[in-house]
């Protein structure tokens, strides 16, 4: 039974040959796809950041030019609270983690919003693995 070896080997190299091409194509497809869809629960949250912080902390909460990214490791739970967010918005930041100058205090937004801000921008954070 000559063949049988051949052809497996054949097969196996070739599987494998097809695989290495398919699998960057495979990775860009998935990378083009748009981000995960905010569930319901957090939607308020997402158009209270829009309106107030994302001028400067970016869509999605990814940063901008004006303000750093609150998806970032630095902001997890354990490091900035959920108190952190209140007091964000209530009083403003003093510039210490990044150079882009102080937050101001936000008006306009009561501290029910700012709840429903923080509990997005968990989801966002849970999304990017910081938890
Ligand atoms: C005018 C720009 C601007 C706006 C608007 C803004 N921020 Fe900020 N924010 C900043 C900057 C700049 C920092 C970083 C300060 C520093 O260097 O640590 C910051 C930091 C923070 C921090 C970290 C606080 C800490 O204890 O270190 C939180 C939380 C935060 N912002 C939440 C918000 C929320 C929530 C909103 C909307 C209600 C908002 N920000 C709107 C500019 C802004």
């Amino acid at each position: 039974m000559p063949g049988v070896r051949t052809l497996l080997g054949w097969t196996l190299t070739w599987g494998l040959f097809g695989l290495l091409l398919a699998a960057p194509g495979i990775g860009e497809s998935m990378a083009k796809q748009d981000p995960v869809r905010v569930p319901a629960e957090f939607q308020k949250g997402e158009a209270k950041f829009n309106t107030n912080c994302a001028r400067c902390h970016g869509e999605r909460a990814s940063g901008t030019s004006q303000g750093p990214p609150l998806v970032h490791k630095i902001y997890e739970p354990n490091h900035h609270g959920d108190l952190a967010f209140q007091r964000a918005a209530a009083s403003g930041v003093r510039a210490h983690h990044w150079s882009f100058g102080d937050m101001p205090r936000i008006e306009g937004v009561t501290s029910e919003d700012v709840t429903e801000i923080t509990r997005y921008i968990r989801w966002l954070q849970r999304q990017a693995g910081i938890m």
